[in-house]
């Protein structure tokens, strides 16, 4: 364990923890943008930055998300440095990325004026930061379906040759960790449309609400695991898990 301060307040926190684990563990509240606690980080968007003073008094600004605590430090997390820091950030995405209203709310709490930008994006709809949470999280889930496509102003996510993508399963993971609501996921009554791509949705044996994709129930995890022999919603899985642990314990009693 090595102790740390983090805005004056004292904690000890397990070698390797990182910076912002740290300062989240007190309520301390850092901007992040391409961190994501379920995905390996990835230090790309450098909101996150705080002030970290080492044991030789030497002072530096760090990425909290990338930066393991080693040693006994002091962080500071809302300097003016910081804040000039964070504010410079916002700035340059927001050059590229206008249309985000989480960049825009942001531009408004660092007292950020936007760039006088010779290229201004003028595509409204384009909402995406370019954090890459998303990539990460297909990458993680082993599809590796969506990637960086292109350089500089151009980059942007998307399938490869911006094809449907044969090995996407239609889960959704990407669009539920996307920071701003770029990533489009339409469904109907019976389908899921996400990429170009539509999958069937299918019911759930208990209440017949249609949730999951049959290529994500192909995916062999506790979540999709049949009960009984049947497929079952998320909120009729935990139904029946409570039902099972209550007969449970009224068998124990009448033993
Ligand atoms: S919906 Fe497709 S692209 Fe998105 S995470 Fe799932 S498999 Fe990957
Ligand atoms: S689509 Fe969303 S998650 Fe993916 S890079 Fe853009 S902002 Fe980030
Ligand atoms: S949240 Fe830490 S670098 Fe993006």
């Amino acid at each position: 364990m090595v102790e740390v301060t983090i805005d004056g307040q004292k904690i000890e926190v397990e070698k390797g923890t990182t910076a912002l684990e740290a300062a989240r563990s007190l309520g301390i509240e850092i901007p992040t943008l391409c961190y994501h606690e379920g995905l390996p980080p990835d230090g790309n968007c450098r909101l996150c930055q705080v002030e970290v003073t080492d044991a030789r008094g030497r002072t530096n600004l760090v990425i909290s998300c990338m930066y393991p605590i080693k040693g006994p430090v002091e962080i500071r997390t809302d300097t003016e440095r910081v804040r000039d820091a964070r504010a410079f950030v916002v700035k340059l995405l927001l050059a590229r990325s206008p249309h985000s209203p989480v960049l825009q709310h942001l531009a408004e709490e660092y007292g950020v004026e936007p760039l006088d930008a010779r290229f201004v994006p003028e595509d409204e709809t384009d909402l995406c930061i370019r954090c890459g949470r998303c990539v990460r999280a297909c990458a993680t889930l082993g599809n590796n379906c969506i990637e960086f496509v292109w350089r500089g102003w151009e980059k942007e996510v998307n399938t490869p040759f911006k094809e449907p993508s044969n090995s996407c399963i239609g889960c959704g993971a990407c669009a539920q960790v996307c920071p701003t609501g770029a990533i489009r996921v339409t469904e109907d009554e019976t389908t899921r449309t996400i990429w170009d791509r539509t999958f069937d949705l299918v019911a759930c044996e208990r209440c017949g609400v249609r949730f999951a994709t049959p290529e994500q129930l192909k995916v062999v995890s506790p979540e999709f695991k049949p009960v009984d022999g049947r497929v079952l919603c998320p909120r009729c899985r935990k139904l029946e898990e409570a039902r099972a642990v209550a007969s449970g314990l009224g068998a124990q009693e009448e033993n």
